[in-house]
């Protein structure tokens, strides 16, 4: 019997492109305006979809690539920006533990972040987040632990060339582009997040449902400031190419 495919969902154009020739297309299908592309991805069955940005986006494709064409796993390649102050434009992040930071309770103007589904007042719950399949994370930091990204260039790293670090860790999804060093800073403190984006944890949550491992793979192209709009654009070719390419390493484990 063939093996299922997987399912490689990206939000932006810029994030797909990155797989080029790597990806040999089969057939498109067009699903609720989606477009499913079969093919292989460096030999390996894979369902290609650009899913748009957010949270409901992401669910939607989700669902579709589990109800059309049963991945075994859906990954995800793509941007993020940084949170945590260790960490800089072009460094890497595979999401641990995927949590939805703009879910939860808001009383005297303070957003507690609660488990999408669950209310403390209704139906409480000690869990948060979504932890991606311990021995999943652990196969793949091993098989990355030799891997060498290309440098970053001296403007994305603010000075000096140099090698993206790729770590493991904590991602925040929310609806919101994050711009702000007050929100980042709480982000990073209340939740351990090490990453912010828009479509992680509901990719999570879908697979979750579906009992399939999910692998959400950032490379940040900001760090979540001020000046994150400005350094989004000028960043974003550079880094979602390196996403991209620590995703082609680890396939053949999948
Ligand atoms: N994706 C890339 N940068 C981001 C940011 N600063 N906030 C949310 N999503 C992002």
């Amino acid at each position: 019997m063939s093996q299922k495919p997987l399912g490689l969902i990206c939000a932006i154009p810029n994030e797909i492109q990155h797989f080029g020739s790597a990806f040999i297309k089969n057939s498109e299908q067009v699903i609720a305006g989606f477009s499913f592309y079969s093919g292989k991805l460096d030999g390996v069955e894979t369902i290609l979809v650009e899913a748009g940005m957010g949270k409901v986006n992401a669910a939607v494709v989700t669902t579709l690539l589990m109800e059309h064409y049963n991945c075994r796993a859906i990954l995800f390649s793509g941007v993020a920006g940084g949170l945590d102050p260790e960490l800089g434009v072009g460094d890497v992040i595979i999401g641990s533990k995927l949590i939805q930071h703009d879910y939860g309770m808001t009383v005297q103007e303070k957003l507690t972040t609660y488990q999408p589904g669950h209310l403390p007042i209704h139906m409480p719950t000690g869990k948060l987040g979504y932890d991606a399949e311990p021995t999943f994370i652990e196969k793949i930091m091993n098989e990355l632990a030799e891997f060498k990204l290309p440098e970053i260039s001296a403007e994305a790293a603010g000075g000096h060339k140099r090698q993206p670090i790729i770590t493991s860790g904590t991602i925040l999804t929310g609806d919101q582009f994050v711009g702000c060093t007050v929100v980042r800073d709480k982000l990073h403190n209340d939740l351990s997040g090490m990453a912010v984006e828009m479509e992680g944890a509901a990719i999570a949550q879908v697979a979750d449902r579906y009992q399939v491992p999910f692998v959400i793979i950032r490379s940040l192209s900001d760090l979540a400031g001020e000046e994150s709009t400005m350094d989004f654009v000028k960043f974003l070719e550079e880094t979602a190419g390196g996403a991209a390419l620590v995703l082609r390493r680890i396939i053949n484990i999948l």
